[in-house]
């Protein structure tokens, strides 16, 4: 197996993109990506998209060949494109089916992007629900928010979490968010804007859940070797994991532990060969304040029961021992669901760069995203680090 690297990376602002289309989106980040690789279409070998319900969200399937298309690799180019759909996972696993195919010989240059255009549809709630269990789960009423709120409900039973713990996870990446020119929603808030909000679903309230978005990001991966042809800043990918578990929440023998994140997290520090505390900044899926607390933990930084106290602390806000979501998480820079984990990526190449300007974590050598499907059945996380 090659050696990878990530050698540009782009982004569009995330948000309610009215006057942006889908394509649009698209076409931005991958000509800011291209551009930042210093690479022309003509030297793009695959294209791997990740979208999760383009054909929901605004009508269209064949999104491979679409974002292809009008990125200009379609037509004269050829170059074979594939979606990748794992509900909000779609993102990180385009970009691990790029590295895969890097690292196999397959390919030499490749894009991974990922895009969602959520805010156009009325049923943005019942499009989400279905990366759960359909059947068992969405036809009895269980909402993403609601499902969350039974895992923050059992986890504050088991281990004393307190709603103001809890509060601090959204307060933090507001901050974080306050700091990045692409997110959403970009004002600090305080531990009371979060409790005074709109109930959404016992114990999670408005500023616990992550927003519905728009937004596209890509990022372009070549073999190591080459990665000094086209820029003087590659980021190496030092492991690229994923696992799944049961689609069903209740089919887990603990709401409180994401038995993917473990699995993959295990899997991503035996490739990387590196210890926890090795990782300067990681990017987890924080699409409610529980699930950031749940990662943090499942991928060993913290003892379980602990996260709440940590955050608290401010442990996890830059400065702290270990910055969480330093683009401001899903919460606050916001989630369209297929570009969540190429933006968790694009984030890792800033800090790694050092051009994360605001939200710089001083000295980042090594960084960790965890980008996970549904309420866990797929979960991706890769390790990246300063060549
Ligand atoms: N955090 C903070 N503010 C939010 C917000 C969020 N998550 N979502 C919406 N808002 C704000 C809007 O900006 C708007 O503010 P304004 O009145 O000042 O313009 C206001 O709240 C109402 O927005 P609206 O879009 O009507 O909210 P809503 O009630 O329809 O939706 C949620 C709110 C929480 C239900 C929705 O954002 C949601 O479903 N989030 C979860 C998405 C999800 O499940 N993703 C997949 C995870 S696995």
């Amino acid at each position: 197996m090659r050696e990878v690297a990530v050698i540009g990376a782009g982004i569009t602002a995330f948000g309610e993109l009215w006057d942006t289309s889908f394509r649009d989106m698209c076409a931005e980040a991958g000509v800011k990506a291209l551009e930042d690789a210093n690479v022309v279409g003509e030297q793009i070998d695959a294209m791997f998209v990740g979208s999760m319900s383009a054909g929901r969200f605004i009508g269209q399937e064949h999104v491979g060949a679409l974002v292809a298309d009008y990125v200009g690799l379609g037509g004269d180019l050829h170059v074979p494109a594939t979606r990748v759909e794992a509900a909000c996972a779609s993102g990180g696993l385009a970009f691990r089916q790029a590295v895969a195919a890097v690292a196999s010989g397959m390919s030499d240059i490749v894009v991974a992007a990922g895009v969602e255009k959520m805010t156009d549809v009325a049923d943005a709630t019942d499009v989400l629900a279905g990366a759960a269990d359909r059947e068992w789960e969405s036809f009895a009423g269980a909402t993403f928010p609601g499902l969350y709120a039974m895992i923050a409900c059992d986890y504050m039973n088991k281990y004393g979490l307190t709603r103001e713990q809890l509060a601090q996870v959204a307060v933090k990446n507001h901050y974080h968010g306050a700091r990045n020119p692409y997110a959403q929603f970009r004002s600090e808030i305080t531990q009371s804007t979060v409790l005074k909000s709109t109930l959404v679903a016992s114990p999670l309230r408005l500023f616990d859940c992550s927003p519905v978005s728009d937004g596209a990001a890509a990022v372009i991966v070549c073999p190591l070797e080459r990665a000094k042809e086209f820029t003087d800043t590659p980021i190496k990918v030092l492991a690229s994991a994923q696992a799944g578990d049961t689609i069903a929440l209740h089919d887990r023998p603990d709401f409180s532990t994401m038995g993917a994140t473990v699995a993959a997290g295990n899997s991503a520090f035996k490739q990387a060969k590196l210890e926890r505390k090795a990782v300067n900044f990681v990017e987890v899926h924080d699409c409610f304040t529980i699930a950031e607390l749940c990662a943090i933990e499942d991928l060993g930084f913290v003892q379980k029961g602990t996260a709440g106290k940590f955050t608290e602390e401010g442990q996890t806000q830059i400065g702290g021992k270990l910055p969480v979501n330093t683009s401001g998480g899903l919460k606050s820079c916001g989630h369209p669901v297929g570009a969540t984990g190429i933006k968790q990526v694009w984030e890792a190449v800033q800090q790694l760069r050092g051009e994360a300007g605001k939200r710089q974590v001083d000295g980042a050598e090594i960084g960790m995203t965890q980008n996970v499907g549904g309420t866990g059945a797929t979960v991706v996380s890769h390790i990246f680090g300063r060549v």
